[in-house]
């Protein structure tokens, strides 16, 4: 079913991870999770958890993450769109690994909501490479290889890193060529400042 873009938008604060493969995203995402309560999404884990399911169009999603390329717009929208209606009740979203390029922000925020900040996990392609690599030995995935790291690392140079310009000043880029704590207490103060500039603005009466 294509992605219907009539439909109304959600009333709860969005933030988007966004950052290279292996830059520490999923990891970070999993300690913002227990902290505070908000639902997590990864877009890649509801590719391939659509692959698992053997979907008709399971084989066109795994080929395309083979190669290390962007799937299409309205999987990825429908996807998105149907994880936060089953869990309509979070108290916000954690949207992992999304935008991947300028107009699948743009779609989100026109029919689906707004976000009210990026988190940036910057590092550099050696080290993801490396992360990649290390965890190539078991994750099993189908895209953890030399080959197909290369071309993530092209895509993302490519179509993502032009999000954190366009989004500007709801970015907030973090360094994560650091430990998982020491990039942790960063991500920490950032969820304070939100909490604190949201609740003084009372956010979602003024967005909609
Ligand atoms: P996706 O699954 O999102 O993969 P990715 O963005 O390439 O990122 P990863 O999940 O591999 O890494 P991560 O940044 O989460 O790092 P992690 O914490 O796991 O996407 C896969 C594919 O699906 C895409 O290529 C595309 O084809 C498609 N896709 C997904 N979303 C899409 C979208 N919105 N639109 C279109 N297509 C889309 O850590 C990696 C490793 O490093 C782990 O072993 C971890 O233990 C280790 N590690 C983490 N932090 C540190 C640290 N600080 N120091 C040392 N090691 C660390």
């Amino acid at each position: 079913m294509a992605f219907d873009y009539r439909r109304k938008p959600f009333n709860r604060p969005v933030i988007f991870i966004l950052g290279g493969p292996g830059s520490g995203k999923g990891t970070q995402c999993e300690k913002i999770v227990k902290d505070y309560g908000y639902h997590h999404m990864s877009t890649g884990d509801l590719l391939r958890d659509e692959v698992k399911r053997g979907s008709k169009r399971a084989d066109c999603l795994k080929q395309t993450m083979a190669e290390g390329k962007l799937v299409s717009q309205d999987v990825i929208l429908e996807l998105v769109r149907d994880e936060m209606d089953r869990s309509r009740r979070a108290k916000g979203f954690i949207i992992d690994g999304f935008p991947r390029d300028i107009p699948q922000g743009l779609q989100f925020e026109k029919s689906i909501a707004r976000c009210i900040s990026i988190m940036y996990f910057e590092c550099t392609n050696e080290e993801m490479t490396k992360r990649l690599m290390g965890r190539a030995k078991t994750s099993g995935r189908v895209d953890d290889n030399a080959e197909t790291i290369k071309k993530r690392l092209h895509t993302f140079e490519e179509q993502t890193k032009p999000v954190v310009k366009e989004w500007g000043r709801r970015v907030r880029t973090i360094n994560a060529m650091r430990g998982v704590d020491d990039i942790y207490r960063d991500v920490q103060t950032h969820m304070r400042n939100l909490q604190m500039y949201h609740a003084q603005n009372n956010w979602y009466c003024n967005y909609y």
